[in-house]
């Protein structure tokens, strides 16, 4: 496995979830990790050495000042983890334009603006991984929410188009039902169905993501740009064909 020690990553959403999940497991790969969220303190003490910073991913002047403290710093950074991300459950008839305007914002235009403001600072080699969705492969969850996802696979494909020339790789990791304080608001008839909707018949964990974020920032993964890898159990590789697997007899019938 190659190792992270030695370089600098930035991970947004650090303070909670997966995002910080993958800020510990980069930490414990001996890298040097910036980690960014809305409130500088909100995460609470842990065992790694993180550095901290107040980050809005909505804000392009607050893109600006991390760039600017890493370039004060004279620092090269080797990638950039976007996982900051908020939920937005309205259905179609119910959905506001705050709705829209909040998900796009924080879940399309952040990771956007984040490749825009850090990408200078990246060597050859460097990596940057978007946090996606199933919710943005299928179209179960809230529009304005699976919407914003949906586009964030866009704006991953078109970043790794424009960064491969200079040798900088963009990939998404698409979660399935993750165990964290964003899902533990989820209606229990949601947490159910995606239960019974997942081959592995379990939700994951944030580690279970951060460990595939993390070899995708690896040279490991030299050659992956571009993509899409979802963490999910299988919920979006049956692509509906899960209850016919079953009934044929799987050994993995609903619980
Ligand atoms: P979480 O709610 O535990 O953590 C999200 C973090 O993002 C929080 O610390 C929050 O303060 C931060 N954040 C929100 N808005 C921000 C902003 N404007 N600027 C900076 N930071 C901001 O959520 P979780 O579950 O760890 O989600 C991480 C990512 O994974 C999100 O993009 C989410 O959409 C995605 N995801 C999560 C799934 C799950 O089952 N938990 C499933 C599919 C995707």
């Amino acid at each position: 496995m190659a190792s992270h020690e030695g370089r600098t990553y930035v991970v947004t959403g650090a303070a909670s979830g997966i995002g910080a999940a993958t800020a510990a497991a980069l930490a414990e790969a001996g890298a040097r990790v910036i980690a960014a969220d809305l409130a500088r303190d909100a995460a609470p003490p842990d065992a790694h050495d993180l550095e901290r910073v107040s980050l809005d991913v909505s804000d392009a002047a607050s893109w600006t000042s991390v760039a600017e403290r890493l370039t004060g710093a004279g620092t090269a950074l080797d990638g950039l983890v976007n996982a900051a991300g908020i939920t937005r459950r309205a259905r179609l008839g119910d959905a506001t334009a705050d709705d829209f305007a909040a998900a796009f914002a924080v879940n399309a235009t952040g990771p956007a603006l984040g490749i825009q403001a850090l990408a200078p600072l990246m060597p050859t080699g460097s990596s940057i991984v978007n946090v996606g969705s199933a919710a943005g492969a299928m179209a179960h969850y809230g529009v304005a929410y699976g919407a914003s996802k949906w586009a964030l696979r866009g704006i991953t494909k078109t970043a790794a188009m424009e960064l491969a020339p200079r040798g900088i790789r963009v990939n998404l990791v698409s979660p399935g039902f993750i165990e964290t304080p964003m899902t533990a608001s989820a209606p229990d008839a949601f947490r159910a169905v995606n239960l019974a909707s997942t081959p592995l018949g379990r939700t994951g964990t944030p580690e279970e993501v951060a460990a595939v974020i993390v070899h995708l920032l690896s040279t490991d993964a030299a050659y992956v740009t571009g993509t899409e890898i979802a963490v999910d159990g299988g919920l979006t590789g049956h692509g509906g064909g899960l209850p016919i697997a079953r009934a044929m007899g799987s050994a993995h019938p609903p619980e």
